[in-house]
């Protein structure tokens, strides 16, 4: 082996410590080696019985259907997706809700995750002419998973959010609202490639209002820019909304949808819903990095889209599940914290499986928090690492924790009474 092996600047980049590796590296010492681990940390979907079970009666279907086993685990798909899968993708979207696109306009990716870092890569940072084009993120704190994914430095600026009550202080639940005027002024000030939003958020479970949409859609509009809507919780799939909220498409809006969150993130599969020239790049990328897509996601999937069914499965499983899930965490965080005598307060909880819990009185950063619950076993993701691209200072970003509390009941109710007990130690 030579004696040393420099890396490129690429890949000092991406083999940073970064964020994102941090955290999957905890959620997955969590689900194998380290039981134990109360794991209100990760992002990893329930395993919600009702779902889980329609999925196995399909693969065991998939088994007794002639040589379809053989073929999916014995081809390639196209780099761009199974063109089955495709069209029939693109007939449900235009079907249910009227949008104008065909399969010309979908492309598979590895997961959301890899369609953002060929998204964000493909339409910002340097180009050709020396322009370097930013991503705007209407309203930090944002994905964390987007955080590290520029090849190029500084990918991201951020706008800080509105902060509202809507029940009233008392009810220890406020919403983070797009600050457009902020918004605006970074459009002016930067070049901006692009702007992108989760909806829900994660980490906050927030759904942007219809408005506040229609407002971006426009925006980008005027500056000739794409929308992308990362939908990984989202309509019309998996649906895992508690408020309403209309699934929104334009031609210069680029939407990403996954499996992930329906019960399959083990499958690895995304759809991207794009303009022509962005769906074919994504094949293209998709071939030089990886030849082609898993396509156990698709094949399974497959039935479920050329029917409809999978516009079901969020109404009448899954996000029934996830809202009962929210309820008890936040009666839980409610009495412990109550208990400890702790200011606290919980982003209203509207979608996604996350509840993102403010601490206004932390007197340590939630990184040194995280490792002291870390010690008593239980697992958060501090939530200094949604705020990256913002400018300036803000104590608040310092004062949150993202809680997933979709894992195992008791185990979240016992987290909760522990960060209870830290965060009284640290106020
Ligand atoms: C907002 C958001 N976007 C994208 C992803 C990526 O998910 P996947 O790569 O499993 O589709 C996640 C995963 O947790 C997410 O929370």
């Amino acid at each position: 082996m030579p004696s040393s092996l420099p890396f490129s600047a690429m890949g000092h980049k991406l083999t940073a410590r970064s964020g994102i590796l941090e955290l999957m590296d905890d959620l997955g010492r969590a689900m194998t080696i380290e039981p134990d681990m109360r794991m209100l940390g990760g992002g990893n979907p329930a395993h919600v019985p009702a779902m889980q079970q329609i999925i196995r009666e399909r693969m065991v279907q998939m088994l007794g259907e002639g040589d379809a086993f053989e073929r999916m685990i014995g081809n390639y798909d196209p780099p761009q997706g199974n063109p089955r899968f495709l069209k029939a993708m693109a007939v449900l979207l235009q079907r249910s809700l009227g949008w104008n696109l065909g399969p010309e306009n979908l492309a598979i990716t590895c997961g959301g995750q890899t369609a953002f870092f060929y998204l964000f890569n493909l339409l910002a940072g340097k180009f050709s002419d020396g322009r370097r084009r930013k991503v705007l993120l209407p309203l930090a704190p944002e994905y964390i998973g987007y955080a590290d994914q520029g090849i190029d430095a500084d990918l991201f600026v951020a706008c800080r959010p509105h902060i509202t009550w809507p029940k009233g202080e008392a009810a220890n639940e406020f919403k983070y609202g797009i600050d457009f005027e902020a918004v605006e002024a970074a459009l002016k000030k930067e070049d901006i490639a692009l702007m992108a939003v989760s909806r829900p958020t994660n980490p906050t479970g927030n759904v942007h209002t219809d408005a506040e949409i229609e407002r971006l859609s426009v925006l980008a509009e005027e500056h000739d820019i794409p929308l992308i809507i990362d939908n990984a919780y989202g309509a019309p799939f998996p649906n895992v909304i508690f408020t309403e909220a209309k699934p929104f498409h334009a031609p210069h809006v680029i939407l990403t949808m996954s499996l992930s969150k329906l019960g399959l993130p083990g499958t690895r599969t995304a759809i991207v819903v794009a303009p022509e020239k962005i769906a074919s790049a994504m094949g293209a990328m998709t071939a030089i990095a990886g030849l082609a897509n898993g396509n156990v996601g698709q094949q399974l999937a497959l039935p479920w889209v050329e029917s409809g069914q999978i516009l079901e499965f969020g109404q009448q499983i899954l996000r029934p599940y996830y809202a009962e899930r929210s309820a008890h965490a936040q009666a839980w965080t409610r009495e412990f914290f109550t208990a400890a005598g702790v200011h606290w307060a919980l982003h209203a909880s509207e979608g996604a499986f996350f509840h993102w819990l403010w601490l206004p009185d932390l007197k340590i950063p939630t990184r040194e928090l995280y490792e002291r619950l870390k010690k008593r076993k239980v697992l958060v993701v501090p939530g200094e690492y949604f705020f990256f691209g913002l400018e300036g200072d803000w104590p608040h970003s310092r004062q949150c924790l993202r809680l997933n509390y979709s894992g195992n009941a008791d185990a979240v109710r016992e987290g909760l009474k522990i960060i209870a007990e830290e965060a009284a130690k640290a106020s």
